[in-house]
């Protein structure tokens, strides 16, 4: 959906978590300049997926530290994607993951003469071919958090809730 092209100055939001830690290295494989938002904690990690730039979100404001961007992926939503959009090239794009949110990140885009959309991810076979391809190559890999049987969902819904999640939770049927 954001066709990043090889060149292109990407922010990823949450990079470490579950879509963004994907996110960074799809982008990296399509050769784009990849920046991404996250506690310091989790910046070596990020490192090692080939990130260009980690930003410690906690302790400065991302948008005064890190210059224009062709296509913003938000993984947060709220104040954090109209913030976002201070830093957006005027014919760049802003896609906002959390559903919940895109509306007001879209309306807000649009006062100022922005481009910003909401997504759904759907089931799409193509695509799943060409990450299988990035993982045979070594160039993607899935962070796996934690693992829960399905009887402990609630205990995996709990963790996601909590908001820190590094890579993926997975449950197990
Ligand atoms: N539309 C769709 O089809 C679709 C599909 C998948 C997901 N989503 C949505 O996309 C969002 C992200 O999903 P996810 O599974 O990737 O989430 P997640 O794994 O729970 O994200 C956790 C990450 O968020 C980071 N984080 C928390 N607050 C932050 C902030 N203010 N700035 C930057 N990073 C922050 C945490 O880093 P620290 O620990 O360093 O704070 C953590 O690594 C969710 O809202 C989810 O519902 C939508």
């Amino acid at each position: 959906m954001a066709d990043v092209q090889p060149g292109q100055r990407v922010l990823v939001h949450a990079a470490a978590g579950g879509v963004g830690h994907l996110a960074v290295q799809i982008a990296k494989a399509r050769g784009a300049h990849v920046i991404g938002t996250a506690s310091v904690g989790k910046h070596n990690l990020l490192h090692d997926l080939g990130i260009d730039e980690a930003v410690d979100y906690r302790s400065e404001a991302f948008e005064k530290v890190i210059e224009p961007v062709d296509l913003v992926l938000d993984l947060i939503g709220g104040e954090v994607a109209v913030r976002s959009l201070a830093i957006l090239h005027p014919e760049g794009r802003l896609i906002c993951m959390p559903s919940a949110a895109a509306a007001a990140a879209v309306a807000a885009a649009a006062d100022r003469g922005l481009r910003a959309t909401g997504m759904i991810v759907e089931p799409d076979g193509v695509g799943l071919e060409s990450l299988s391809a990035l993982v045979d190559d070594r160039r993607l890999r899935v962070l796996v958090a934690e693992t829960f049987p399905l009887e402990r969902a609630s205990h995996a819904h709990r963790a996601g809730e909590f908001g820190h999640t590094t890579g993926k939770l997975v449950l197990t049927v």
